[in-house]
């Protein structure tokens, strides 16, 4: 369904966002690593209770909702699964920023989930988490690159995405129940958008 020019309802205790895909096709020219004393780590068969607290401390401000909802059942289905890889950065011993990988389609890597915490933002470390992502999705045999960000996500996130060599080619609306609203995350986040109930 396309959505009518102009502005569209949304009922209260909904969220809505507008979505945009980016995607590379060849591998980019390598950016610098800024100063920094960052590691990345590879988590085999995350444990569940490790991935909900990092997810929830790098996404509960951008509203990071969907793995939250998930049962433990629902949680392992997507992330003990063969061509999924889940990647910890760590910063002063302590994981920090989370890198999700799927390889599940062949020729491709999807970019699930990038992103580090408050503490880090604007210090130089989600660029050295980006530099590994892509070289770790080049050292296979792909012909695409790609992610979603959204209007929930840290206002950088485009800009970055784009200056990492990914373009922009398809948006969508995004709408959901709000997350605050059931207790997937906490009611005080995500000031940028305004609770509506
Ligand atoms: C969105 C997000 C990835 C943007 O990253 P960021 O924190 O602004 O990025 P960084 O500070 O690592 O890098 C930004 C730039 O500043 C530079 N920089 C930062 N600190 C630096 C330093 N001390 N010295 C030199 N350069 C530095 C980086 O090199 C980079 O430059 P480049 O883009 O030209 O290569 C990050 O804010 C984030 O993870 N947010 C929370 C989760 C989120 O919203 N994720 C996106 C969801 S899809």
């Amino acid at each position: 369904m396309i959505l009518p020019d102009g502005y569209s309802d949304i009922p209260a205790g909904k969220i809505a966002a507008v979505v945009t895909h980016l995607e590379m096709t060849a591998r980019p020219s390598r950016r610098d690593d800024p100063p920094g004393a960052w590691t990345l780590r590879k988590v085999d068969a995350p444990a569940l209770d490790w991935y909900r607290d990092l997810h929830r401390r790098v996404g509960e401000e951008w509203l990071w909702f969907s793995r939250l909802r998930m049962t433990d059942a629902e949680l392992v289905s997507v992330i003990h699964v063969p061509g999924v890889e889940v990647y910890a950065l760590v910063a002063d011993g302590r994981d920090e920023g989370l890198l999700e990988l799927d390889f599940r389609q062949a020729g491709q890597c999807e970019l699930v989930y990038f992103g580090v915490t408050a503490r880090l933002i604007g210090r130089g470390a989600a660029r050295f988490l980006m530099n590994r992502a892509l070289e770790l999705a080049w050292s296979r045999d792909l012909r695409r690159v790609w992610l979603h960000t959204c209007t929930f996500d840290h206002p950088s996130a485009v800009a970055f995405y784009q200056r990492s060599g990914f373009r922009p080619f398809r948006r969508q609306i995004e709408v959901a129940d709000d997350p605050r609203l059931d207790g997937t995350v906490s009611r005080t986040t995500a000031r940028h958008v305004p609770i509506i109930e």
